[in-house]
This record gives structure tokens, sequence and C-alpha cells, in this order.
């Protein structure tokens, strides 16, 4: 068959030709005389393949479609290795190449690292305790007996077990004390907690119902009011980044020291839009009933503690007016620090 014999010697001389094309030139003359839409010899013979009777057509048919695919397959490879050896090359390795999604720290985290570096630096232990906590710890030992009204002021998720999820940081200084009872501690010591805490809080710009404290407590022979302002403006000025840190103490009962007092922060123009001085931290000398409940002598060892709001701290610093962007879950936030 005449026309088979064409194909053949059209796929045997074309392949040869896309090959042995050494530039861009030479290959396009070989594509217009094989493939070309007019004067191609592939494209001549399909049009004589058009006329031919229906049995063979079909079984003409296949072995067209193969030498046209060959050829076509040969030209793109031959296009591909001229373009490499001229240096148009295909791949440009150049182009930056598309970003990858990478995860970044939460800013809560990064505060809590920057806090930790910091009383690392005072001479603090950095500890934490259970989030799920026994009662005597998170209030009993801490001056709050059953029915204390102290107790309503933290609004308290508890379990069927009997046990709650901690209200505050300050049940680790009852787990602390009562590590000296039990002889595994001896004072002078200086711990620091930061960990989550939870209350049955009604949500609003400043109140969450899991939030971060920040709980720091010093034992030690002689210690005073001065000793715990030096350390709370230590680390106020450090965490947000400036030297002119004005804090306020306003006397403040919490069962678990004595005196007590809560400490506000003031603001720069910008950091607040609601207030000039923004509540931050709960402090005091820790309570002498609470130091004897772990077996200290409290004519002999004296102490401070405080415990601070770790998203309010952060709002400040970074002027977010809302408490709810941290565990909210909306990453267009969160992304941004
Ligand atoms: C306490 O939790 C005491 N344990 C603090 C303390 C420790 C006092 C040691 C004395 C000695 P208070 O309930 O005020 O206190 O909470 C302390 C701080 O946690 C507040 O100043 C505030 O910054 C933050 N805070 C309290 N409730 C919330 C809330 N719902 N959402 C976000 N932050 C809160």
């Amino acid at each position: 068959m005449a026309l088979r014999d064409d194909l053949e010697a059209i796929r045997t001389e074309g392949l040869a030709a896309f090959a042995g094309a050494a530039d861009a030139e030479s290959l396009e003359a070989a594509r217009v005389g094989y493939l070309g839409a007019r004067n191609g010899r592939l494209t001549a013979l399909k049009e004589v393949f058009s006329a031919l009777p229906g049995d063979e057509k079909r079984q003409v048919g296949k072995v067209l479609n193969e030498v046209d695919a060959a050829l076509k397959g040969a030209l793109k490879e031959a296009q591909e290795r001229i373009a490499s050896v001229s240096g148009d090359v295909a791949i440009d390795l150049t182009l930056p190449r598309p970003a990858r999604a990478v995860g970044s720290i939460h800013p809560i985290s990064q505060v809590a690292l920057e806090v930790e570096e910091v009383f690392a630096s005072l001479g603090f232990a950095v500890i934490d305790g259970p989030h799920v906590e026994a009662d005597e710890f998170n209030f009993g030992r801490l001056n709050i007996p059953a029915d204390h009204p102290a107790r309503d002021a933290q609004d308290t998720f508890w379990l069927s077990t009997g046990k709650l999820l901690r209200t505050h940081t300050s049940a680790v200084q009852s787990r602390t004390y009562a590590k000296v009872a039990a002889g595994e501690l001896t004072p002078p010591f200086r711990r620091v907690v930061v960990g989550k805490v939870f209350r049955y809080e009604a949500v609003d710009a400043t109140h969450d119902n899991t939030f971060t404290q920040v709980e720091g407590f010093v034992v030690d022979r002689e210690i005073t009011v001065a000793h715990l302002i030096g350390v709370i403006k230590t680390m106020l000025a450090a965490l947000l980044k400036r030297d002119d840190v004005d804090v306020r103490l306003r006397p403040h009962f919490f069962p678990f020291v004595e005196p007590g007092f809560e400490v506000d922060v003031r603001l720069l123009k910008g950091e607040g839009r609601l207030a000039k001085w923004m509540e931050l931290l709960g402090c005091g000398m820790i309570h002498p009933k609470v130091l004897e409940a772990g077996g200290i002598d409290p004519t002999q060892w004296q102490g401070f503690a405080f415990g601070l709001g770790l998203e309010r701290l952060t709002m400040v610093r970074h002027q977010i007016g809302d408490i709810r962007l941290f565990n909210g879950g909306d990453l267009r936030g969160i992304r941004q620090f």
C-alpha cells in the first residue's frame, strides 16, 4: 500500500530531521516541511487519506495518527533541546518560589517567653501547676475557706469530681508552700508561673473566660513592699519596652495578702482608648496565715506575691482594643504580631 509506505518514510525522515536540527531556524524549516499547514508532507498525505474508501481508511488511520503524534513529540523535544542550549531556558531558576504558609508564635506566647526571660534574669525559677485543681490549693490554703464571700470574686468552673479549673495562678503559690511543709523545699526562694486560668465570666472587651496570668512570689528574710514595687516596675519596663512606666497602687483586699494592692499602669497616648490607667495586677505581702499553712514561720520569713493578667498587658503593648482577639481564632488578627 503506497500510502502506508509514504507514511513510514515520513516518520523515519521526519524524526531524523527534527533530531538533526542544530538551531531554531533549521528546526523551523523541518517543521514546515513535515507538519506545515500548507506544504507539509504529512499534511498533504492527510488530504489523500481523507479521499480513501472506508475500509482502507480504518487501516491507514491508525498509522497516520501514530506518525502525527511521533513527529509532534519529536518537534517538542527538539524545541526544548535547542532552547536549553541557546540559554533561552524554559525554567527560570531565579524566579522566587511560591510563598509557603508558615505559622507564627501566638502574641501571648511571645510575651510569656519574654516574661520568663525577665524573671530568670532576676533569679526566679519558672514553674507551673495543674489546670484542674483542688479546692484546697485554689482557695483553702490561700486563706479563703469554704463559704467565704471572697470566693464570689472569682466565678468558678466546678467539675463533677469536686475539683475546679484553677481561677488564678495563686494556686501554684499554695502548692509551693505545701512543698515546704512536706520537707521538699526550704526558703528562701523566688518563683514565677505563667499559665492559663479559667473563670465563668461574662466575656467583653477586657474580660475573657480563659486567660493567662503571671504569678511571681518571693519568700525571704526582710522583704518589703519596696521590693515588690521594684520587681513590678522592672518587669513592666522590660515588657512594655519603655523606661518611664508609671504605676499606681490602690489598697485592695485579697485574702492571701496583707497589705494588698491593685496596680494600674498609666497608658501613654494611643495605648488605651477607654482609660488613662489600666488595671494590670493584684499584689501584696504574703499573708502570715498562708505562710503558716505551708509550715513557714512568718516571724522568720516574709514575702511578696503578685498576679498579672498577661492579655491585658499585651493589649497595652500592641494597642489591641479587644481581648477576644487572642482566643477568637481569627488568624487575620493573630498573624499581625
Ligand atoms: C487574682 O487573680 C489574684 N490571684 C492576684 C494576686 C496574686 C493578688 C498574688 C495578690 C497576690 P484578680 O482577680 O484581680 O486577682 O486578677 C488578677 C489580674 O488578672 C487582673 O488584674 C487582670 O489583669 C487579670 N484578669 C482578671 N480577670 C480577667 C478576665 N476575665 N480576663 C482577662 N484578664 C483578667
